[in-house]
């Protein structure tokens, strides 16, 4: 199998990365418009095989057509936050990158499952569906695997235990109506909010809600990389491997949750082909209430970025 990760900045060479120690995955293919950079990352990368294990071939081009037929195209490419700006403030440069990259790489790989990445990414996403002419299912945007390990991580430490004990689901947006619905957040089995008290456990959804732009004022120059390159890896690698984990995507809701049309973050099982299914979970009235009106939202910012 081949997978083409397009945009070989921080978050595209930490997917790359994960994606050439699996051994379920043939080819990574780097794909960047910045000088040779692609094509120093993938060497670089390379030279890891010995100490990592691999032996997952890795190329870095600057076009899609040199990357060839793809099963998998994660979305990377694009601007990242600097301090002061929203995700939204990316709309406009993001959507010209996304809507020709999707262009390109549908021309090239018709069949393949695409990850969109890039930021506002719930706009992105629903952008590059749109630009594809692909059924919904095989385009589909990364948010809650990172949004929902934020949480996770950051209740693990609160309550000193692994973080592998947290479940938990983020749902809505990526942004500020996100929704982290407390009904679904699980520590050993137990409430999350049982076991650390609401105040506790409404700062940690908060601090998991402001975690990108905490990360982004830290670093002052481009934004978070680790956690978003191996969740959308994370993404990939379950549908390769078909582990039918359950996940939340940034997919198209075809009626459930009262939501009919338009992308936003879901409970979602994947599969080799892409979305196998929106697992409906039993959400409280106000959690239904806060994910349908983020989906209302970004389909009203979808909506204007095609006015
Ligand atoms: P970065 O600036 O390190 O890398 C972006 C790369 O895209 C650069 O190397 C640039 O040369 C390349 N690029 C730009 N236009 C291109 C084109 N037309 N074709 C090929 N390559 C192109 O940025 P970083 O940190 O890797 O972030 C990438 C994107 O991911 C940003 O939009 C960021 O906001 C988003 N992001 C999304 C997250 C999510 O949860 N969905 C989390 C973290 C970042």
């Amino acid at each position: 199998r081949r997978v083409t990760v397009v945009g070989a900045g921080n978050v595209g060479m930490i997917a790359a990365m994960r994606l050439a120690e699996s051994a379920a995955i043939d080819e990574v293919v780097l794909v960047d418009i910045a000088g040779q950079r692609a094509a120093g990352i993938a060497l670089d990368l390379s030279h890891s095989a010995p100490i990592l294990g691999f032996s997952t071939r890795i190329r870095g081009v600057r076009t899609l057509a040199e990357a060839g037929p793809s099963d998998y195209v994660v979305i990377t490419a694009g601007k990242a936050r600097t301090p002061g700006m929203t995700r939204s403030d990316l709309v406009g440069v993001n959507a010209g990158i996304v809507g020709s990259l999707v262009s390109d790489a549908v021309a090239v790989s018709p069949d393949a499952v695409f990850v969109i990445v890039t930021n506002p990414v719930d706009e992105m996403t629903e952008h590059a569906w749109r630009t594809s002419g692909l059924p919904t299912d095989r385009v589909i945007g990364m948010a809650g695997v990172l949004d929902s390990s934020r949480f996770e991580a950051l209740a693990a430490q609160v309550a000193g235990v692994h973080p592998r004990e947290l479940t938990a689901l983020a749902l809505g947006s990526h942004g500020d109506e996100m929704v982290i619905p407390l009904s679904q957040a699980t520590v050993a089995g137990r409430s999350v909010a049982d076991r650390l008290g609401s105040g506790t456990v409404d700062a940690l959804v908060d601090r998991a809600r402001n975690s990108g732009a905490e990360v982004v004022g830290l670093l002052e120059s481009g934004s978070a990389f680790f956690a978003p390159g191996l969740s959308a890896a994370r993404m990939v690698l379950a549908m390769v491997n078909q582990t039918g984990e359950l996940l939340t995507a940034t997919v198209s809701a075809r009626g459930q949750y009262g939501i009919d049309g338009g992308y936003v973050g879901l409970p979602v099982r994947l599969d080799r082909s892409g979305l196998a299914e929106i697992v409906e979970v039993d959400l409280t009235a106000a959690e239904l209430d806060d994910l349908q009106t983020a989906a209302r939202h970004i389909g009203d910012r979808v909506g204007a970025l095609d006015g």
